[in-house]
C-alpha cells in the first residue's frame, strides 16, 4: 500500500532539488486537475485511504483529492461549509468522516455521486436541519453517524433510499418527536442511537414507540430514550412507559372529530405537519412546542375522571338491574306463594262439599288430632 505514497514523494523530493519552481506548478496542476498519482501535501495516505485530520482545514478547493480513493478523513478541521461539487468525482469513496468541524448546512446535491459509500460520519457538527435529498442514492451506506449536532426534526423523506442502513445514530440533538413514516423505510437497521435528545413522551411519540417496539421485536437495539417532558415521566426510558399510557390518544382523537374546533386544536399532533392534513391553516411548527406540558396534562384528568365517571355508571346501571330483578323475583314469589296458598284454601274447602274427597282429607285431619 505504501508504494503509492513513497515514489510521490521521492519524485516531489527530487523536484525540490532541482527547481522550487517546478514543484509549485506541479503542485498548482495536482491540485487543479487533482489526477497526478500522489496525496495532497498536508494530508497522510495508505493506498486508497486518505487522511486530511485534524490539518486546520478551512476550505478543500486546494486540496486537489484523488478520484478512485476510498477512505477520506477531514475530521477535526475548521470546515464550514462544503461546495456542491465537493466530492463529485469520489464514486468509489466507502468512509467519508467530516466529524469535528463547524459544518452547519450541506448542499442538497454534496452526497449525490457517492453510490459506494458505505459510512458516513457527521458527528459533532452544527447541522439543524438535513436537505431530505441529502441521503438520496446511497444505498450502499451502512453506518450513518449523526450524532452531536443541533437536529430538531427529521423530516421524513430524508432516510428513504437507505435500504443498507444498520448503525444510525441521532443522538445529542435536539429532537422531541420522530415520525414513525421516516424510519419505516430503514429495513436493515439493527441499532439505533437516540439518547440525549429532549424527548416528549406524549401523543407525538407514540406511533414512533411502536416502531421502536417493532424494531425491538425485530433483534435490533435502541439505547435509552428518555423523557424530559412531561414532568411526571421525566427520566423515564420511553420503552418502559406502557402502552396504556398513551391510549388517551385515540380517545382524544375520537375528541377531537366528535367537537370539532375543540378549545385545544393546537395540541393535537403539532409535531407532525406531514401526516396532519393541511386543514388546520399555517402550519404547525414543531420547535414552538412550550405549551405541550400543559396540553399533556389538561388531557390527563378530564380523561380520569371521565373513566372514573363511566365505572360509576355501569356499576350502578348494574346494581340496578340486579335490584329490580331480585325485587321481581321476591314480588314473584310473594304472589306465586299467596295464589297457591289461595287456591290451596279454596281446593279444601271445595272437596269436602264434593264427598269422595272426604276419605283422602279424614287421615290427615285424625292424624293431626291423634299428635296434638
Ligand atoms: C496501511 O493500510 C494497511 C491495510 O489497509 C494497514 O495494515 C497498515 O497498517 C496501514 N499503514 C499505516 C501507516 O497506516
Ligand atoms: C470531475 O471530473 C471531470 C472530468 O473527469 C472534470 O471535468 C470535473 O472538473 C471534475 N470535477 C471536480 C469537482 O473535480
Ligand atoms: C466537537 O468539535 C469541537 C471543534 O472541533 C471540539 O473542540 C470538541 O472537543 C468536539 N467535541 C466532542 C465531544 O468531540
Ligand atoms: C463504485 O466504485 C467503482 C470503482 O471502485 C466504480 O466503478 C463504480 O462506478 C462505483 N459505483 C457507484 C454506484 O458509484
Ligand atoms: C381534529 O380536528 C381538526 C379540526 O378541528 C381536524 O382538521 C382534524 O382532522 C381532526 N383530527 C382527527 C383525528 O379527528
Amino acid at each position: 500500500m505504501r508504494l503509492f505514497t513513497r515514489p510521490y514523494q521521492s519524485r516531489q523530493g527530487r523536484a525540490t532539488e532541482s527547481s522550487p519552481a517546478l514543484l509549485w506548478l506541479l503542485g498548482a496542476l495536482a491540485g487543479q486537475l487533482g489526477v497526478v498519482g500522489g496525496c495532497p501535501s498536508v494530508c497522510t495516505c495508505n493506498g486508497t485511504e486518505v487522511d486530511c485530520g485534524g490539518r486546520d482545514l478551512v476550505s478543500l478547493l486546494a486540496l486537489g483529492l484523488l478520484p478512485g480513493i476510498r477512505t477520506l478523513v477531514l475530521s477535526n478541521n475548521r470546515l464550514a461549509s462544503l461546495a456542491p461539487g465537493t466530492f463529485a468525482n469520489h464514486s468509489a469513496l466507502e468512509y467519508l468522516d467530516l466529524s469535528n468541524n463547524y459544518l452547519d448546512g450541506l448542499p442538497a446535491t454534496l452526497f449525490r455521486e457517492l453510490g459506494n459509500l458505505t459510512e458516513l460520519v457527521l458527528r459533532n457538527n452544527s447541522l439543524t436541519s438535513l436537505d431530505r435529498g441529502l441521503l438520496r442514492g446511497l444505498g450502499q451506506l451502512r453506518r450513518l453517524d449523526l450524532s452531536l449536532n443541533g437536529l430538531s426534526t427529521v423530516s421524513p423523506g430524508l432516510l428513504d433510499e437507505l435500504r443498507s442502513l444498520t448503525w444510525l445514530s441521532l443522538a445529542g440533538n435536539r429532537l422531541h418527536a420522530l415520525e414513525r413514516a421516516a424510519f419505516e423505510p430503514l429495513a436493515s437497521l439493527q441499532h439505533l442511537q437516540l439518547g440525549g435528545n429532549p424527548w416528549e413522551c406524549d401523543c407525538n411519540l407514540r406511533d414512533f414507540k411502536h416502531w421502536i417496539e417493532w424494531l425491538l421485536y425485530r433483534g435490533g437495539h435502541v439505547d435509552a430514550v428518555e423523557c424530559t417532558l412531561p414532568k411526571d415521566l421525566r427520566g423515564r426510558d420511553i420503552r418502559s412507559v406502557p402502552v396504556e399510557m398513551f391510549n388517551y390518544c385515540l380517545q382524544l382523537e375520537d375528541d377531537n372529530g366528535s367537537s370539532r374546533g375543540g378549545n385545544t386544536p393546537p395540541c393535537n399532533r403539532a409535531a407532525s405537519p406531514s401526516i396532519t392534513p393541511p386543514s388546520e391553516g399555517p402550519p404547525p411548527a414543531p420547535a414552538a412546542d412550550a405549551s405541550a406540558p400543559d396540553c399533556v396534562r389538561q388531557r390527563y384528568r378530564p380523561v380520569s375522571v371521565r373513566r372514573a365517571i363511566g365505572t360509576v355508571v355501569i356499576a350502578g346501571v348494574v346494581c340496578g338491574i340486579v335490584c329490580i330483578m331480585m325485587v321481581a323475583a321476591a314480588a314473584y314469589g310473594c304472589i306465586y306463594a299467596s295464589l297457591m296458598a289461595k287456591y290451596q284454601r279454596e281446593l279444601k274447602k271445595r272437596q269436602p262439599l264434593m264427598g269422595d274427597g272426604e276419605g283422602d282429607a279424614d287421615p290427615e285431619e285424625k292424624q293431626i288430632s291423634s299428635v296434638a
